[in-house]
């Protein structure tokens, strides 16, 4: 009988523009790993990291405690996070936490649990970062690719990215506000314009159409946001900048990942990955604010991923 189980999960990006709360895409950027073990009872954090060691405040805490009540589970567990993505940047740090931590709990006891059952339960261990649930970046940390998260009854849609879809993120070295996600989202109007809903529309369907059709060129000149992106930039140092140098870089498209503060610029092999890259600094240097910068590209899911 298996008694312990390591799972990765890789970052991702939620929104891509115009798809706030629908969109999310795994990117190879960087990874979390949890492993799960059976113990005699409760449940504990065992971590090196600065996350919360309490359950209650913890995704991947929040995430056994919902499947263990579930599935009427009496062992406790050990849960021991090494986490790789930054928490607090809109690199769905808390969602691959979250992710890793369902499917190693699927293996753990043999669930065999479907892709949207897997979702439904990482994005509750979501709650405790974000204050309320949302799918996009867990969805896509479980099942990899491009994400398209319906909502009443959950349903998610995957698509395999364009095998030349490549990401350059540039991380800045911020202090970021607890609750980062929750402050970020405070900020969005309750209310918008048809117009700006008609164009946001447009865009993120043709992003679909993108990601069918195999086209980063369509994907990236369609991410364009005129809801989200316009209220949140303020909280990014040098955002248009970053933005400008980027796509005169040769960038095809450039957003806030998530919930910012990262900034993520879409691209393709052959574009000159590097000097994307260093624009983007640039353009944080302009703000006297230095980040770090990833070159990436899609990846797979937790769940494609062998336990070990
Ligand atoms: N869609 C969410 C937001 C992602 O933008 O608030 C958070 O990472």
């Amino acid at each position: 009988m298996v008694s312990k189980i390591t799972i990765k999960a890789p970052s991702s990006t939620a929104n891509l523009g115009p798809g706030f709360d629908v969109f999310g895409l795994a990117v190879d950027a960087f990874y979390d790993e949890v492993t799960l073990t059976k113990t005699k009872k409760g449940i504990t954090i065992v971590t090196d990291d600065n996350v919360p060691t309490n359950p209650e405040n913890n995704t991947a805490g929040l995430v056994v405690k919902n499947m263990k009540k579930k599935f009427k589970i009496k062992d406790g567990i050990e849960i021991k996070i090494k986490k790789g993505v930054p928490a607090g940047f809109g690199m769905g740090s808390s969602a691959a936490s979250a992710a890793a931590t369902a499917v190693a709990f699927d293996k753990l006891f043999g669930l065999k649990l479907d892709g949207n059952s897997l979702v439904e339960f990482a994005g509750s261990g979501e709650k405790a970062s974000a204050g309320s649930v949302h799918y996009d970046n867990v969805a896509a940390s479980v099942l990899g690719g491009f994400v398209i998260v319906k909502t009443v009854p959950l349903d998610v849609i995957k698509i395999e990215p364009p095998k030349n879809l490549r990401m350059c993120v540039a991380v800045p070295k911020l202090e970021v506000p607890k609750k980062k996600t929750k402050v970020s989202r405070g900020v969005i109007p309750k209310q918008i314009k048809l117009t700006d809903s008609i164009l946001n529309l447009s865009n993120a369907s043709a992003i679909v159409a993108g990601f069918m059709k195999n086209d980063p060129d369509l994907i990236g000149n369609s991410i364009k946001d005129v809801i989200v992106e316009p209220a949140r930039q303020h909280m990014i140092p040098g955002f248009a900048k970053v933005k400008q140098n980027a796509l005169k870089a040769g960038a095809l498209g450039v957003t806030i990942s998530g919930a910012g503060p990262s900034v993520i610029a879409f691209a393709k092999t052959s574009s000159d990955l590097k000097k994307i890259s260093s624009a983007m600094s640039r353009g944080f240097a302009s703000a006297n604010t230095k980040c770090q910068t990833v070159i990436c590209k899609p990846s797979n899911g937790a769940i494609d991923r062998k336990s070990s």
